[in-house]
């Protein structure tokens, strides 16, 4: 296949990482072309690190994708931007992967949404969670049933951001709902991975601790019932000064029908039946995972293979779960998920 070319829109912070991340892994199959960023230094510095010239590096997403015809576009910004800056790649002919949350607000995923659907151009959303070897033979465990059906999953994320700028730049300890825009999303859509299921209901509480870093809710205890029929609870805390379950550590439990299976960091998997031994062993290895796993998957969809799992049009029905954990936060009552996927 021929090397694609890619236009990366965000390049510091998680675009920094997948840039390095890029060029280490994919070098045989890609090749930067382009990036953009309001930041001068950041520029500058990527730059240098991909060998591009001035007439690659813009401020503008907009003028960039004007100019630069890549085979596809990466997109690392703040969310706000994600919506646009998809609009702008796809009117150009670009397929874009972006990270995480889809955008800011439903309507603004929405029109991104229309855009790729419009294109009728690949769109993908990083959802680099799933790709993790303890995750994979948990839904191993519930898809071959070998202890039996699943009743329902606990989902624990705790973070210890007490201190300001400790989760990444100050916009994410500033802006509003950043436990359910810039964290929950992840655990969200784990949950529709880990259960099978896409939510129907959720309903639940979110505060800020008087003590927290953050301007705005920060922590929130959230319940959901699935489609197929399995609930699921989370607890997600930014505050977290005991116990914590941070990135990549996240502690999930799923009862079954004859056991129950716990997972957290590393690939352990723990299994307890009633009135026998515990059971701990290592999830067998993946050969991808995380980013690396979406940007082959990504890149395979490129070359006419199965669309990513975590595709736009799959992957709003996570988002719309933070839409309507926000909404219930604000006013108390339980959201039909199938509300906000309307229209
Ligand atoms: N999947 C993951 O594990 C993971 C981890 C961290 C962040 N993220 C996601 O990545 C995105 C970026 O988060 P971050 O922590 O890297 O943020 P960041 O602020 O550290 O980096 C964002 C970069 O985008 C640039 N930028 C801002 N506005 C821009 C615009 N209009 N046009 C071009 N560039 C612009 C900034 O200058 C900066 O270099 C968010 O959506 C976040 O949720 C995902």
């Amino acid at each position: 296949m021929a090397i694609k070319s890619c236009l990366v829109i965000g390049g510091s912070g998680r675009g920094g990482g997948m840039i390095k991340m890029l060029k280490e892994q994919f070098n045989s199959r890609m090749e930067i072309v382009g990036v953009v960023d309001v930041k001068q230094d950041v520029l500058e510095h990527q730059g240098k690190a991909l060998g591009l010239g001035k007439n690659s590096l813009f401020t503008d997403f907009n003028e960039a994708c004007a100019a630069v015809k890549a085979d596809f576009c990466a997109i690392a910004t703040p969310p706000q931007f994600h919506s646009p800056a998809t609009v702008a790649a796809v009117e150009n002919g670009m397929p874009v992967i972006c990270e995480k949350p889809i955008a800011d607000t439903l309507e603004a995923a929405k029109t991104m949404m229309e855009a790729v659907k419009k294109a009728a151009l690949p769109c993908a959303i990083i959802q680099n969670y799933r790709y993790a070897a303890n995750k994979q033979e948990l839904v191993r465990i519930r898809e071959e049933e070998r202890l039996g059906r699943l009743q329902h999953i606990v989902g624990r994320y705790a973070c210890d951001y007490r201190r300001y700028e400790s989760w990444g730049k100050s916009w994410r300890h500033d802006m509003d709902f950043a436990l359910l825009f810039e964290g929950s999303v992840h655990h969200f859509d784990m949950m529709r991975f880990l259960s099978g299921g896409d939510c129907e209901t959720l309903m639940g509480l979110g505060w800020n601790p008087e003590w927290s870093s953050f301007k705005h809710h920060s922590s929130g205890f959230y319940l959901m019932r699935m489609d197929n029929g399995i609930h699921t609870c989370y607890e997600g805390n930014s505050s977290a000064a005991g116990i914590s379950n941070c990135w990549h550590k996240e502690y999930y439990r799923a009862e079954f029908e004859a056991g129950s299976v716990e997972i957290a960091g590393g690939n352990q998997m723990t299994i307890h039946r009633v009135g026998q031994e515990t059971e701990v062993y290592e999830a067998p290895a993946i050969s991808r995972t995380g980013h690396e796993y979406l940007f082959d998957e990504f890149l395979n969809w490129l070359d006419g293979r199965t669309p990513s799992a975590t595709r736009i049009e799959d992957n709003i029905k996570s988002f719309a779960m933070v839409i309507a954990a926000m909404e219930t936060t604000l006013d108390g009552q339980p959201k039909q998920i199938a509300d906000y996927l309307a229209g």
